[in-house]
């Protein structure tokens, strides 16, 4: 399968001296994290040592996956930047817009047809941009990234949140949202706060039900949703190199369930047998030549309490199965607690779904272990007394799973198997249920379990465990029991479940008829991109126009939003997602969740130009503004635009002639978005002037033309009352992102270098 293996070389080669310049920089061993970052610096030179937690790093990532939902306007983006290819390796895979409902075959042929054109634009502009591209049905993003295209020592980011499933393998991999991923296929810097890095000691070895997942568990009820913000996890220690490399990358995968920037191990013999599994002995062998600078210094190992910024231990001689939920994967039970538990929060002990597979949890190990469970159901005789559903990976795994008889177990105890691609996990699922007022229970060993997560109900109560105890929690349909302690009523009496049984490579190695793969074109140049011009869910960019060269005069205040304003205000989710491709029609949800200052109200505010008193819909103003040519200001509180890194609630601004947002703070992120769109991101300098804005105020941004690093800008507010007031507002551009707000966006100052023209 297609991977780099000259990248990959490229990355050793440089390893060792950027390692050691770091290793004197620090003035102290490295951990792994501090590593591989400091082989991925942007421009490669290593000339200081970043503070942990405090220093903001450019880095240079080896590789962009990106999946169907985000790939969208992260690539019609990524068109604009005029670049004859993506500047690293890319992929783009399509597993989150299939719904799960009647079963594998019929669900995809639902998905080709229902998001045609979707796939279409996706299939079209990879092939024209070298850029692998997988197919609907091929598998999920992590799954195929694991299989294919991580490898120890790389730095990768991933337009989903577990991205960091590739830590299985020794990467550093990061979800990010899509313009992060424009950067970094447009060869621009990508930054990141120098993490903080919490070690995790893994001693002894697993055994009977215990499996990966439950260290994950764990560790999520130690470090709850928050603790490992800002943070990368790295895992050693014996226990570590005992699990397999699937087990791992299911470890890394939750890791984005404590909120961790990634999770990572050290590259150990168990990668090397997954490597080579897949196809990828060369790479096995050249990882095995650069080992050392794949794992922490020794120092590091023998004293962590000294490097690591938190330090955990957990013993797997005794770590116990755990079984995490409802609504947050940081609630944790130990097996041994969870029936009592159940009993007495009155959680609904009827198990109506057990769901296993995944991108946390689908790999042959998994698999077999779980099938070893549902074998038992058929040969003892049980009734299986919960729906059960089996998600597959990746092809590969479904293929060579299949092949081994596997799905035919699962078939025989009653599951269902789905299509390769996410449907329950993101809440693609078409769930059949008598009443969905009814609070129910189902299990998954899947990695969320917020309400309304998998199946949109809130009266769900979600679980999530591993795919062996999810297996037998499904035969049993009864959340209080124990497969470690209980029986159950077999056909000639009560029986015991044995414990489960895995293989963690198919000894017959694995198999796959068509992987879903579609190669990019060699040379793209001819290619079309394919957008139907009567699309509502796809539309082509104009690049954004560049600045008119003076101070921008006579703008109208657009709102005055109050309070908290983060990125789901300002570009909300839900139903407006399935527009996340077209940026006029997904502009019409922009700010509408903002409070108005003015009226306390969300979506109200008024158009002073075109209908007086009258309120309107934010985006309704915006629109009468920018059809009588007059730009618009946002005015925001502290704190603005946190949340997600979603670049719509930049782009949407842009879009409909907002020319500069002005606030008290900034989330720097959206800060920074905002500045790639070419727009002013501007603070009060006297927080207090916030106060001074007024309904109805026409405001002239001044100094432009002598826009300098560190000097502040002025605005001119004109009230209605014909009152002025003049105030100071501060920035942080520096001089590249000055030439952004000249030449309109960073994507038209990096088209115009790649035409030749700047
Ligand atoms: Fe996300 Fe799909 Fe996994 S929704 S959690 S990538 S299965």
């Amino acid at each position: 399968m297609a991977f780099d293996l000259e990248m990959i070389r490229a990355v050793y080669a440089g390893m060792g001296s950027r390692i050691e310049a770091a290793r004197t920089a620090v003035g102290r061993p490295l951990t792994l994290t501090e590593k591989i970052l400091y082989a991925h610096l942007y421009g490669g030179t290593v000339s200081q040592a970043y503070e942990r937690g405090v220093s903001y790093v450019d880095f240079a990532p080896d590789r962009v996956a990106m999946q169907d939902a985000t790939a969208q306007m992260a690539l019609l983006q990524f068109m604009q930047a005029g670049k004859a290819t993506a500047a690293v390796p890319s992929t783009v895979h399509c597993d989150h817009l299939i719904q799960a409902k009647d079963g594998a075959t019929a669900d995809l042929a639902e998905a080709n047809a229902e998001n045609r054109e979707v796939y279409d634009f996706l299939a079209s502009v990879s092939n024209k941009y070298g850029i692998g591209f997988w197919k609907p049905g091929a598998g999920i993003i992590h799954q195929v990234v694991l299989e294919n295209y991580a490898f120890p020592g790389g730095m990768m980011i991933g337009t989903d949140s577990h991205t960091p499933n590739a830590g299985g393998l020794g990467m550093i991999a990061i979800g990010v949202g899509g313009a992060d991923a424009v950067d970094v296929m447009a060869g621009m810097a990508w930054e990141l706060k120098f993490p903080k890095v919490i070690g995790v000691k893994l001693t002894g070895k697993m055994n009977g039900w215990t499996s990966a997942k439950d260290v994950i568990l764990k560790v999520a009820g130690i470090l709850t949703v928050k603790g490992g913000t800002g943070a990368i996890v790295e895992y050693f220690g014996e226990g570590a190199e005992s699990l397999s490399a699937t087990g791992k990358g299911t470890i890394c995968n939750m890791g984005a369930e404590i909120g961790a920037t990634t999770s990572v191990f050290a590259y150990d013999e168990k990668m090397g047998d997954y490597l080579r599994g897949t196809g990828r002995a060369d790479i096995a062998e050249l990882a095995g030549a650069v080992r050392q600078h794949l794992r922490a210094d020794d120092e590091i190992y023998t004293q962590p309490e000294r490097f690591f910024d938190q330090l955990i231990e957990i013993d797997l001689n005794t770590l116990e199965p755990y079984v995490n939920g409802p609504f947050t994967p940081d609630a944790a039970w130990p097996i041994s607690q969870f029936a009592a538990a159940v009993r007495e929060h009155g959680w609904p002990e009827k198990l109506e779904v057990g769901l296993i597979g995944s991108c946390t949890n689908s790999s042959y190990e998994d698999i077999t272990r779980a099938a070893s469970i549902a074998a038992q159901a058929v040969q003892k005789g049980l009734h299986v007394n919960a729906e059960f559903t089996i998600t597959p990976g990746s092809e590969l795994v479904r293929y060579t799973v299949a092949r081994d008889g596997l799905l035919d177990t699962f078939a025989e105890m009653g599951g269902v198997v789905l299509a390769n691609a996410c449907g329950p996990c993101i809440g693609q699922w078409a769930r059949h249920t008598d009443d969905p007022k009814r609070k129910n229970s189902i299990i998954t060993s899947f990695n969320r379990n917020f309400a309304k997560r998998n199946d949109g109900n809130p009266n769900t109560h979600a679980f999530v465990a591993s795919p062996e105890i999810v297996t037998a929690f499904a035969i049993a349909g009864d959340l209080t029991f124990n497969p470690l302690t209980d029986t159950l009523a077999g056909a000639n009496g009560p029986v015991k479940l044995d414990e489960p049984r895995g293989v963690e490579m198919p000894p017959r190695g694995f198999a796959v008829e068509d992987a879903g793969f579609q190669a990019p074109a060699a040379d793209g140049s001819a290619v079309q991109v394919i957008v139907d011009p009567a699309s509502d869910r796809l539309e082509l960019l104009e690049p954004f126009r560049p600045w008119e060269g003076s101070d921008l005069m006579g703008l109208r205040l657009l709102i005055k939003a109050q309070g908290k304003c983060t990125t789901d205000h300002i570009s909300m989710a839900g139903p407006w997602l399935r527009f996340r491709g077209h940026l006029d029609n997904i502009s019409n949800n922009m700010l509408i969740g903002a409070t108005n200052a003015f009226n306390g109200k969300a979506n109200e505010v008024r158009d002073w130009v075109s209908q007086g008193e009258a309120y309107v819909p934010v985006p309704q103003a915006a629109r009468n503004y920018k059809a009588m040519g007059i730009g618009s200001v946002v005015v925001g509180d502290e704190n603005y635009g946190e949340g997600s890194s979603r670049e719509h609630a930049a782009m949407e601004p842009r879009h409909l002639g907002v020319r500069a947002v002005i606030v008290k703070s900034f989330a720097r992120i959206h800060e920074t978005n905002l500045k790639k769109q070419g727009m002013l991101a501007l603070t009060f300098a006297n927080k207090a002037d916030y106060d001074l804005i007024e309904e109805g105020d026409m405001i002239d941004i001044l100094g432009l033309t002598s826009f300098t690093p560190g000097q502040p800008l002025q605005a001119r507010l004109h009230h209605t009352d014909g009152d002025t007031d003049l105030i100071t507002l501060n920035h942080t551009y520096n001089e590249g992102q000055i030439e952004w707000f000249r030449a309109g966006s960073a994507l038209n100052l990096i088209r115009l270098k790649e035409s030749g023209g700047a």
